[in-house]
């Protein structure tokens, strides 16, 4: 494997939850594989996970890590061809790029969607211009559509519960005062599309996702019927898709509380606004499992970088 940038670059999901779980066990078994690479992490915008945990699982590998918080400290970058460059943009991409893969062997770019202009957005610009002009792999942790390793993260997470053969698993929106991106619960559903489970999305009307994403998952409007008798609720924001960028409903009922919760698991990809999204009785209690999901984080950067490092 050369890149990851989303799900559909895993070729086997049990094979490397399986090697994710056994890196967990003994996460520093491959602790040679990485001498004498380094790996260059760039941030367009801010993280907590993401950033410790790439950096933990590079660390993990014997790989030299150098971060850059690009978005504050970078240079403004230009991503069209043949712009002239009379403006704000200091840098072009082309440059950008090349220097960058001069100082390190794999690149991974953290750049959200505008949620502005989904034509765009969808173009992948900022990660695309480094696929198309570095000269080293590059990691998607978190672009404009897609959060594969957080979903990587999440199947680890769902497969280390074992609750049953084929669970029933609900990726249900709540409720933020912020438009949100829609990557998280993108590469949830097509993780979710590889796994033998019932499958649910619940949302409001007018937050249908992406339907070449959502394909022939079921789709609920009634989140109590939704959520009946899952094994698993996956609860996270998105703005509107179809009007775009858009906060339609703040409607505090699809916020998730114990008693929606019954006896389910809980999972968020955090950061989570407490009583908003969900109350503090479920974050609290023994049923959440999102410190364990953000745990399994190291685990899913660890499994990519390592295969990422052996095909190189
Ligand atoms: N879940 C996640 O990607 O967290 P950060 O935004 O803090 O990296």
């Amino acid at each position: 494997m050369k890149n990851y940038l989303t799900i559909k670059d895993i070729d086997s999901l049990p094979i490397w939850v399986s090697e994710a779980r056994a890196l967990k066990r003994n996460p520093t078994e491959f602790k040679s594989l990485g001498k004498g690479k380094t790996i260059c992490l760039l941030f367009f915008n801010n993280s907590l996970r993401t950033r410790l945990s790439t950096q933990k699982a590079a660390m993990n590998l014997g790989m030299e890590v150098m971060v850059m918080n690009f978005g504050s400290e970078g240079w403004q970058l230009e991503f069209e061809d043949g712009a002239v460059m009379n403006q704000g943009k200091s840098e072009h991409i082309k440059e950008a790029a090349k220097v960058v893969s001069q100082f390190c062997d794999i690149v991974a770019i953290r750049a959200f969607a505008s949620l502005t202009d989904k034509t765009k957005d969808e173009t992948e610009v900022v990660l695309n211009g480094f696929i198309k002009h570095a000269s080293v792999p590059v990691v998607n942790m978190e672009s404009s559509v897609g959060h594969p390793l957080q979903a990587l993260a999440d199947a680890i997470t769902l497969d280390e519960q074992n609750i049953k053969a084929r669970p029933k698993v609900v990726l249900s929106w709540a409720p933020h005062p912020k438009a949100l991106p829609h990557a998280v619960a993108n590469s949830f559903i097509q993780m979710m599309q590889l796994q033998d489970a019932d499958f649910v999305i619940t949302h409001p009307e007018g937050y249908e996702l992406n339907s070449e994403i959502t394909k022939d998952v079921q789709i609920e409007y009634d989140q109590k019927k939704a959520c009946k008798n899952a094994d698993f609720i996956y609860v996270k924001n998105w703005s509107s898709y179809s009007d775009y960028g858009k906060v339609l409903n703040q409607d505090s009922n699809w916020m998730i509380t114990q008693e929606k919760l019954g006896k389910s698991k809980f999972m968020h990809c955090l950061p989570v606004r407490r009583n908003v999204v969900v109350e503090d009785a479920v974050l609290d209690g023994e049923q959440s499992l999102v410190i364990e999901q953000a745990n399994n984080r190291t685990f899913s950067a660890q499994v990519v970088l390592k295969k990422i490092l052996e095909n190189s």
